[in-house]
């Protein structure tokens, strides 16, 4: 068989994910073949980084790929590779998804072609962090050390892994190129329902999709709703009468200032405080920091200590216009987006909540706060320690050519 150049293999490929409009599903929505295209324009042998860090507590998707729809992530990545000339694909887990990490490792093991002469694949876990995540700080984390990100430029596609052009996508990114390779792709996404509805868990929508559609794949609610979170903990608030009225798609949500970012959508009960709730979340995410830029420490630090402090005792209005400032002043102002997501979280609530935030103000704690706890904040294991081949940097597993990417 006579293998196709890499050009041409390339330029079928972009040209297939850019007719599909295939875009990043890790959040940003970023189109799939622009970064293929600038990876590829750089010098050096590429390398393919499977996103599964999946550090939002409020998404299931990717976890959800690497146990039942590996073997169109293994597509992906394998396509990406050869499109690229790669010659390692790393698949990089939550070191607490144990049993993923496993599944995946099983689907390569069975797959001959992700070993083949020059291509190395390998498994490995990087430690639990809603930062972990982000493409620099898995790179690092990937690397052995600890998962923070570091200053762009160089963004990964000029510089990433090794120091060599990286694409790095989420896993179900790669799901989607494997569906445009294999000519089975529908257009079609996971995303996250839960909150106050009957079955919560993953739907796969189409993009013209409305909120009575997800409410109906989703069982029904099972109680009054008073608003919807779409984008996770990164993501906006918005009125249950606004996400009536959209279709759940990019180009709709983003001309409302919304988006799916990795594909989540919360309601919150009427039954909950929304304070107590957005103040938990903001002290979680503030702990999440990686802890390296003044603004993303002090500033979400003193989102979540005032907006703490509206769950205890009223202020007045200070506190609430104080949030908002602050909110205003962290966004872009970190190495990475963690302050400027918080900050949408944050702003968007205190405008969908304006009434309970005032109460709160003037009142202090209400009667719901201390049983609001709808939103999960998970306890995060923070040490790597455990077996070595748990460690960070160490792969699970790793099959095919060992001279490659060393
Ligand atoms: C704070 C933070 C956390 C992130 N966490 C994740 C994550 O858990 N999984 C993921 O795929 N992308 C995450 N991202 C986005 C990545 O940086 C990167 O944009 C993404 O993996 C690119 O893949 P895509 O083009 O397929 O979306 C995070 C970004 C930020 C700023
Ligand atoms: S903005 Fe925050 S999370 Fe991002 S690198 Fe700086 S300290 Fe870390």
């Amino acid at each position: 068989m006579v293998s196709r150049p890499r050009r041409d293999r390339l330029g079928q490929l972009a040209e297939a994910l850019e007719r599909a409009d295939v875009r990043g599903r890790g959040g940003a929505c970023f189109p799939t073949a622009t970064k293929l295209r600038a990876v590829a324009a750089q010098r050096g042998t590429p390398t393919i980084i499977v996103n599964a860090a999946e550090g939002e507590p409020l998404s299931q998707k990717d976890r959800y790929l690497l146990m039942g729809r590996a073997d169109t992530v293994l597509d992906g990545a394998l396509a990406a590779a050869n499109a690229l000339n790669a010659d390692e694909i790393v698949i990089a887990v939550d070191q607490g998804f144990s049993a993923e990490a496993a599944a995946i490792g099983r689907a390569v093991r069975a797959r001959p072609d992700l070993s083949r002469r020059g291509l190395r694949t390998t498994v490995q876990a990087v430690p639990s962090g809603y930062v972990t995540g982000q493409e620099t700080a898995l790179i690092a984390a990937l690397a052995g050390g600890e998962p923070k990100p570091t200053q762009t430029p160089p963004y990964p596609f000029e510089s990433g892994r090794r120091g060599r052009p990286t694409l790095v996508s989420n896993t179900e990114t790669y799901s989607h190129i494997g569906r445009v390779a294999r000519g089975t792709y529908d257009g079609t996404r996971l995303v996250t329902v839960s909150g106050a509805v009957e079955q919560p868990g993953l739907i796969e929508i189409t993009p013209d999709t409305t909120m009575a559609g997800v409410l109906q794949s989703a069982g029904g609610i099972t109680e009054s709703v008073q608003a919807v979170l779409f984008g996770g903990y990164g993501g906006a608030w918005t009125t249950v009468a606004d996400a009536t009225a959209l279709t759940l798609e990019e180009r709709v949500l983003r001309e409302h200032g919304l988006t799916l970012g990795a594909g989540i959508v919360f309601l919150l009960a009427s039954s909950s405080c929304p304070v107590a709730e957005v103040a938990r979340v903001a002290k979680w995410m503030a702990a999440e920091s990686a802890g390296q830029c003044g603004p993303c420490v002090h500033g979400l630090g003193a989102i979540a200590g005032a907006l703490e402090q509206l769950t205890l005792h009223g202020d007045g209005f200070r506190t609430c216009v104080q949030i908002r400032k602050w909110s205003e002043m962290v966004k872009q102002r970190g190495a990475c987006a963690h302050p400027d997501g918080v900050a949408r979280f944050v702003t968007t609530a205190l405008t969908v909540f304006a009434a309970e935030f005032d109460d709160h103000a003037q009142h202090g704690g209400c009667g719901r706060c201390d049983d609001s706890t709808a939103l999960p904040t998970p306890h995060r294991r923070r040490s790597t320690a455990g077996s070595d081949a748990r460690r960070s940097g160490t792969p699970l597993l790793e099959i095919g050519s060992k001279a490659a990417s060393r």
